[in-house]
């Protein structure tokens, strides 16, 4: 059959150009294969992957444990629906809320489903245990949020790109400026119907905004105050990427709605879970929500191994000390460069600003000559180019791999 033949990198580009809607605008290089921190491209060139698919890929490329995990599961039993129980669930229920210490899990798929599972359990708890009046609940979000595309969650975004032209928009948000509490405190106060505050504990998308220390557990405790659920959404921050196994336990904070994806299934297959304790969860009965998929034998014995690996590899610590030895190695760099402001993150979720407009092409530029030297990163916004390898790298390769970034970036050096 045609289509099983090897592409070279411009047919399979010219194919998706095509035939594929055009709601990404991808690097120009066509993977087939991909080995823990490495990918390959299809005229098998050898790259550094430092996106790790916007950090699904914590655990590494093709991990032989998931994919394993996966394989014999694949030939037992795929799918069952939830109308009838599978043997596989239970297991991963209960391994993820002992794992991550919470009383219940309920199971999704992707990201911005799980987002949309913890909105729907916020108002509901909203309205059957805080007593709201129907309608009126308000969840509150922050300024230059990304949860994801749904309709709902596009609906308090402010990105001009994501929402235009996609209303009408749902209703029941306020968006305050990020790490500022004060304004948190101000709506709390002053808005009873405020049920639940929705916050990414770093902004990965935005740019990698890392908020001041301090700032999760104080908003944590005014949500206490004010019985607000505090909903954190770790779906990029998540599964050890930020040198803890959770970016909230930098602040030993408890959020009341834990959101989960990308690499609760090693980038393997998609899977994703919101988890809460039962005074909340409890809100939810028989078809109030549910996916065909949500919890499917396969998705349960994927996770629960790329979880076991996080654990078995000591992935979060090696993304402690590989982060803050990325950052000091580019801090030294920034130092007398002129086309790069700062770098900042938290374990191995990092980005550098680079000195020109939020518009212009040099951060593009960058990744392209980046891609060229074997590494492979993408801009954010703008000037603002991400930096998340697998956490599976070792400290030689990271260290390779700044030398990629630096040698690199002084080709933009003017
Ligand atoms: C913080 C956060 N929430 C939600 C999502 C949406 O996840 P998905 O793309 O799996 O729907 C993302 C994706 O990047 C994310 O970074």
């Amino acid at each position: 059959m045609a289509v099983l033949n090897q592409l070279s990198s411009q047919e399979a580009i010219t194919l998706e150009n095509k035939y594929g809607a055009h709601n990404y605008h991808p690097l120009p290089v066509v993977l087939n294969r991909g080995e823990g921190v490495f990918v390959w491209d299809v005229e098998g060139k050898k790259y550094y992957d430092f996106l790790s698919a916007y950090s699904a890929v914590n655990q590494g490329h093709c991990h032989p444990k998931i994919v394993d995990a996966m394989v014999n599961q694949a030939q037992t039993l795929t799918l069952t629906s939830r109308a009838f129980y599978n043997d596989m669930l239970g297991k991963f229920e209960k391994f993820a809320c002992e794992y991550f210490k919470f009383n219940k899990l309920l199971p999704m798929n992707t990201g911005a489903e799980a987002v949309e599972t913890a909105l729907k359990i916020c108002r509901k708890w909203a309205y059957e245990v805080k007593s709201i009046d129907e309608n009126e609940a308000e969840i509150i979000v922050c300024e230059n949020n990304f949860h994801g595309r749904t309709t709902t969650i596009i609906s308090f975004s402010n990105d001009p790109v994501a929402r235009k032209n996609f209303g009408p928009y749902t209703k029941g948000f306020i968006k305050i400026e990020y790490n500022n509490l004060d304004a948190l405190e101000e709506h709390l106060k002053n808005n009873p119907n405020v049920a639940g505050f929705l916050v990414e504990p770093i902004q990965g998308e935005a740019g990698v905004y890392v908020p001041d220390a301090g700032y999760l557990t104080k908003a944590k405790a005014l949500c206490e105050k004010y019985n607000v659920l505090f909903i954190a959404d770790e779906v990029q921050t998540g599964i050890a990427r930020t040198g803890k196994l959770l970016a909230v336990d930098h602040e030993n904070v408890k959020p009341d709605i834990l959101i989960l994806g990308k690499a609760i299934s090693g980038g393997v297959y998609p899977v994703s879970a919101v988890l809460a304790n039962d005074p909340i969860m409890n809100v939810i009965k028989p078809g109030n929500h549910g996916s065909t998929f949500g919890g499917n034998p396969v998705a349960a014995a994927v996770a629960m191994a790329a979880l076991e690996v996080i654990e078995e590899e000591n992935l979060a610590q090696n993304a402690s000390e590989l982060g803050a030895l990325f950052r000091s190695e580019l801090n030294a760099y920034i130092e007398t460069s002129g086309i790069v402001n700062l770098v900042r993150g938290k374990g191995l979720l990092n980005a550098i600003v680079i000195n020109d407009d939020e518009d212009s092409e040099t951060a593009w530029n960058i990744c392209m000559a980046l891609k060229e030297n074997g590494l492979l990163a993408k801009p954010t916004h703008g000037n603002i180019i991400r930096f998340a390898p697998p956490l599976v790298m070792t400290q030689d390769e990271l260290l390779d791999c700044v030398k990629i970034i630096t040698t690199t970036l002084m080709q933009f050096e003017s």
